[in-house]
């Protein structure tokens, strides 16, 4: 019974293009068929035949034992934990998610600033309220790949962010904006320094969901560093309360769907 299932394992992983040639078969089940007649035969390609059988069953034997053996599966063991997943990458992925809290904190503070009755620059409050939701939904992705993959999620202190953000010099708004600038360039370090981990053990599904939120990163810094670029022309005053407006208008209007 067994042999079977080997025969019919092999059959379907080998392409099309790959079998030997065969006469054109008449039954209604020509997979089923295939899979009975095909017998190992060599590579037409490479003219190699396959030594190696995929045998599920003695091959998962260890890994089942484990799993029959692993504690009652309360909240501090994991049934999904992969061997492979190293406790240093379940660390790192635990300071990226406090990272992306405390930058999270910063914009809320920020957003906090801009919306007093003595700042009133409501463009800026919006799109600070936005920026730390995002960095927050960050963190919760991160979370959520750390379950997915068996780790711990440990969640750590967030550093009280500043409250004033006037600058004798800058103003408010562009020396936020700057701020802002180096918080997202940081961040894409931490992020490179996290990836660096995950490939040092590597496991690529971890790299590649990190490769992803380096992609956003770089584009989130290109726009940052845009407005840092106009709000530096723009001058204080008049400029900020004209950037506001258009700030008001491109973020919020930018997540007001049609039907809302
Ligand atoms: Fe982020
Ligand atoms: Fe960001």
């Amino acid at each position: 019974m067994q042999a079977a299932t080997a025969s019919t394992c092999r059959c379907s992983l080998r392409p099309p293009s790959a079998r030997p040639s065969q006469a054109p078969r008449r039954s209604r089940m020509p997979v089923v068929r295939a899979a009975q007649e095909d017998k190992p035969a060599p590579d037409t390609l490479t003219g190699v035949t396959a030594a190696y059988s995929f045998k599920p069953f003695d091959e998962v034997a260890p890994v089942l034992a484990n799993t029959a053996q692993a504690p009652s599966g309360g909240p501090a063991d994991s049934f999904a934990r992969c061997g492979t997943f190293h406790s240093q990458c379940e660390a790192a992925l635990n300071e990226q998610i406090n990272i992306e809290y405390c930058i999270s904190y910063v914009y809320h503070a920020m957003s906090c600033y801009f919306d007093r009755d003595t700042v009133s620059l409501p463009g800026f409050a919006e799109y600070f309220r936005d920026n730390s939701l995002e960095e927050r939904g960050h963190a919760q992705k991160l979370i959520d790949l750390q379950n997915t993959r068996g780790g711990r999620v440990k969640l750590n202190a967030i550093v009280p962010p500043e409250t004033e953000y006037d600058h004798p010099e800058k103003g408010d708004a562009l020396y936020a904006m700057e701020l802002s600038l180096s918080l997202e360039k940081l961040n894409f370090d931490k992020l490179l320094a996290l990836w660096a981990v995950l490939d040092q053990h590597g496991d690529p599904q971890l790299t590649q969901y990190v490769e992803d939120m380096l992609q956003e990163q770089v584009e989130d810094i290109k726009k940052v560093a845009d407005y840092v670029s106009q709000l530096r022309r723009v001058g204080q005053g008049h400029g900020v309360w004209a950037f506001d407006h258009e700030l008001a208008e491109n973020e919020i209007g930018a997540r007001t769907t049609p039907d809302a």
